[in-house]
């Protein structure tokens, strides 16, 4: 990422401590995966087993728990892991139990000499773009209410505006984005083309229309309904 190593070894110094934990505080993992909200000692096993309001328990012959950090004392509240998968922390759009409903399927594919970020969800207002404007790029969330600054790996301000975050010795700040967004699409899985394929092929099925047949979808008291897709939760409307 252009500026990142520079501007990490500058805060470092500024702070008075090793750019690596810079570096870690700014993702809320080290290089190898370790979240920092978890012991040095932690398993392949055990990097996902966290929370960030609750502490979670030792699972039987399994991972080992941990305990909670809600105010960003080991894990800042401005770290991009932190900044767009709160997990179990309330947010601005509702209460914990809410949360997980913006989070998105993510794959990261390395691409030439940069990266190609692709992720899955079911809503791209209320999961991408919701994770990369109105948290990642807003100081105050998505915890409401406290100014921990945005995420500096792609939280994006004004243009020319600094950019500012809180880590755990103290704020620090940048005027350079470290990503820079070559190009984007929004695409269809299963595309569009192979969704209408699908529903001409159960429309002109011999089934369609008949009032005998039970299909998969269809209401037990209603014989011959179209078949619909399993609902999708919808997350709350925003406040
Ligand atoms: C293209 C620039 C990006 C870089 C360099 C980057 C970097 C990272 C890194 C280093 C991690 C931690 C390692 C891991 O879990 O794999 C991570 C996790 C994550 N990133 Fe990004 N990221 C980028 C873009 C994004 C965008 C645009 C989003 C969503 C809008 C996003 C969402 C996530 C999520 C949800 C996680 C997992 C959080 C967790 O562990 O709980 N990232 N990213």
């Amino acid at each position: 990422m252009p500026g990142f190593r520079a501007d990490t070894e500058r805060m470092a110094a500024e702070l008075g401590i090793d750019p690596a934990e810079v570096r870690a505080q700014l993702v809320g993992r080290r290089p190898d995966g370790r979240p920092l909200m978890r012991p040095d000692d932690t398993t392949a096993a055990e990097l996902n087993h966290f929370g960030y309001d609750t502490d979670v328990p030792d699972v039987p012959d399994g991972p080992r728990g941990a305990s909670a950090d809600p105010d960003g004392l080991r894990c800042p509240l401005a770290a991009h892991i932190r900044k767009v998968n709160p997990r179990d922390q309330e947010t601005d759009k509702g209460p914990p139990a809410a949360t997980l409903t913006f989070a998105i399927l993510r794959r990261g594919i390395p691409y030439d000499r940069g990266l190609l970020f692709l992720c899955f969800q079911t809503d791209i207002t209320q999961q991408f773009e919701l994770l990369a404007q109105r948290w990642a790029s807003n100081p105050e969330r998505p915890r409401q209410g406290l100014d921990n600054g945005v995420d500096l790996i792609i939280g994006r301000v004004r243009p020319g505006g600094e950019r500012r975050a809180r880590l755990l010795a103290g704020g620090v700040s940048t005027m350079a984005d470290y990503v820079r967004p070559r190009g984007g699409a929004y695409l269809f899985t299963p595309s569009l083309s192979a969704l209408r394929t699908l529903a001409g092929a159960a429309a002109s099925s011999p089934a369609a229309g008949s009032d005998t047949c039970s299909r998969p979808g269809s209401a037990p008291d209603s014989p011959g309904a179209p078949a619909r897709p399993p609902r999708t939760p919808r997350p709350p409307s925003p406040r």
